[in-house]
């Protein structure tokens, strides 16, 4: 069902990468809505990805960048702003990747040039981001600015790596400069802590299965999915949620709030039993 949240409004979404990416399930959601937006992802991802199918069916244009690289940055924000006539209303960071965590390296024999890479690619690209935007002054006043989050931002989560120093970086970022933006030119800077979801890189996590199926039976609501993630994005690039920023929203179904549940407690006490 559309409600024509994001009528008039026009955004960019980086991060889109197949069908699976919780950013392409925003972006359908985002059309629906009445937005229109521009697509950024890696040359490399574009020529693996399916993201030429999702432009067709968005009618948006896909600018190719890498959201470590600056000058790629700007033209992203100045090729968008050209294309709309005008400023940006919303824009989705959706970009993670950790090559220590592709090669099983642990968190105590990290390799630092794949972390460096991870820490730049999965949180500094946000910083870049939004302060390329704000310099270019792209961003129309009450515009919003997303990220996606995890809640190992907070809490140790076996195997999420030196992603979790990623992740608690980007939460930084997102206080830091909504603080700023928002003083300026009343712009709103969230991330989204959202439970784990089955995509590529969701799948980069090992034992990602076990993950999800513990944190479904500790959530009362039960996991968050790609799209009713997507959904809540869409709320926060609405006109209807003004005053919040700087904020990490916990978005999974309740698992955040849990120390243990009836269901996770009921298949714990089977492997004891198994024993
Ligand atoms: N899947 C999960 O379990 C989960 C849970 C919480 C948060 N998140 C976060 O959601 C976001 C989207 O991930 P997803 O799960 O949809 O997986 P995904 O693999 O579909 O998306 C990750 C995207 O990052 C892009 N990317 C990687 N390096 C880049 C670079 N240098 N420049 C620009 N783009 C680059 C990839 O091409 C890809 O499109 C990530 O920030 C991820 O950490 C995912």
């Amino acid at each position: 069902m559309s409600y024509n949240l994001l009528k008039g409004k026009r955004g960019i979404i980086f991060g889109a990468l197949d069908a699976k990416s919780i950013a392409w399930k925003v972006a359908e959601k985002a059309h629906e809505e009445g937005a229109v937006f521009t697509l950024s992802n890696t040359p490399i991802a574009l020529r693996f990805g399916e993201l030429k199918e999702l432009s067709v069916k968005c009618n948006s244009e896909i600018i190719p960048a890498d959201a470590t690289n600056v000058s790629e940055l700007e033209y992203v924000f100045r090729r968008s702003t050209e294309i709309f006539g005008g400023k940006i209303d919303f824009v989705l960071h959706s970009i993670g990747m950790s090559m220590n965590v592709r090669k099983s390296r642990e968190y105590d024999n990290l390799d630092y040039n794949f972390y460096q890479k991870t820490i730049d690619i999965s949180a500094m690209s946000f910083h870049k981001m939004i302060q390329v935007a704000k310099k270019l002054d792209a961003i129309s006043d009450w515009g919003s600015i997303v990220a996606l989050s995890y809640i190992a931002a907070q809490r140790t989560l076996y195997r999420y790596n030196d992603m979790a120093d990623a992740k608690a970086m980007l939460e930084s970022i997102a206080r830091s400069f909504g603080y700023i933006y928002g003083r300026e030119k009343n712009v709103r800077i969230n991330t989204i802590s959202q439970s784990p979801t089955r995509t590529t890189a969701g799948s980069g996590v090992k034992g990602i299965d076990a993950l999800i199926d513990f944190t479904d039976r500790m959530s009362p609501l039960g996991n968050a999915t790609a799209e009713e993630c997507a959904d809540f994005c869409i709320v926060l690039f609405s006109d209807l949620s003004r005053k919040v920023t700087m904020q990490n929203i916990f978005h999974d179904g309740g698992f955040s709030g849990m120390g243990m549940s009836l269901k996770a407690m009921t298949q714990y006490k089977k492997c004891l039993e198994d024993e």
